[in-house]
């Protein structure tokens, strides 16, 4: 398909964020072309949760993180179809993007929705959330920052619950969220299999 000059492929190119080698903490205004709040996806899947959120918040800057290759091409083709300019998808580990990538104090909102869940016990050490990684998403987040998390491993819950405890600067606020957030493709399974879903909101409370 080509549109406006370019392929369809060409344009779903153009919204892959491709950190070089040496990468250091991206400037959002440079990646977007203007200073808006940011959201980060991590372990966006297909991208259709946060291409949703940025169809309906023009006024906010998106971005996918994405390991598997097939899944983030998804999301730069649906971002090039829809013609969206503040969405963008990055083929990254997560917990070494929200260490290395994102500069203190830049992110307004972070998602964590339905991580790979690793339910044997031999495999949890596979699994995404960890210290390393709580630490790196408490110090990218703005003050007041949020950071929502859904699964739908109980125990992956708990222990999320009390890695979290040891952040003073993330606290967790009840209320599911005071946004209605688009459905998952794996939220929709989910719900359509009759799962329970366990949901945390943390904010940023201290630097
Ligand atoms: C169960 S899927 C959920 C996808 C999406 N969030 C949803 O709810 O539909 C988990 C996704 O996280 C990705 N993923 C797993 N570990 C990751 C990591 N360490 N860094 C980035 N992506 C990761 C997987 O490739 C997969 O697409």
């Amino acid at each position: 398909m080509r549109r406006a000059g370019k392929t369809l492929s060409e344009a779903a190119a153009a919204v892959q964020w491709i950190p070089p080698a040496d990468a250091q903490p991206v400037a959002w205004h440079e990646l977007f072309g203007r200073v808006a709040p940011v959201e980060v996806d991590l372990g966006c899947g297909d991208g259709s949760f946060f291409i949703a959120r940025a169809e309906q918040h023009p006024e906010r800057d998106f971005v996918g993180v994405e390991l598997l290759l097939g899944r983030m091409r998804t999301a730069c083709r649906a971002i090039s179809v829809h013609r969206l300019t503040n969405a963008r998808v990055v083929r990254y580990e997560s917990t070494a993007f929200v260490q290395h990538l994102l500069p203190p104090g830049s992110v307004d909102g972070f998602y964590l929705l339905f991580p790979d869940p690793w339910p044997k016990r031999r495999h949890q050490s596979r699994r995404v959330v960890t210290p390393l990684f709580l630490r790196g998403v408490a110090k990218a987040l703005t003050l007041g920052g949020r950071f929502r998390i859904a699964t739908d491993q109980a125990d992956y819950y708990k222990t999320i619950v009390r890695l979290a405890r040891d952040l003073p600067e993330l606290d967790p606020i009840s209320g599911l969220s005071d946004d209605v957030l688009p459905q998952t493709t794996f939220e929709k399974r989910f719900l359509a299999a009759g799962d329970e879903i366990h949901r945390l909101v943390l904010r940023k409370s201290l630097t």
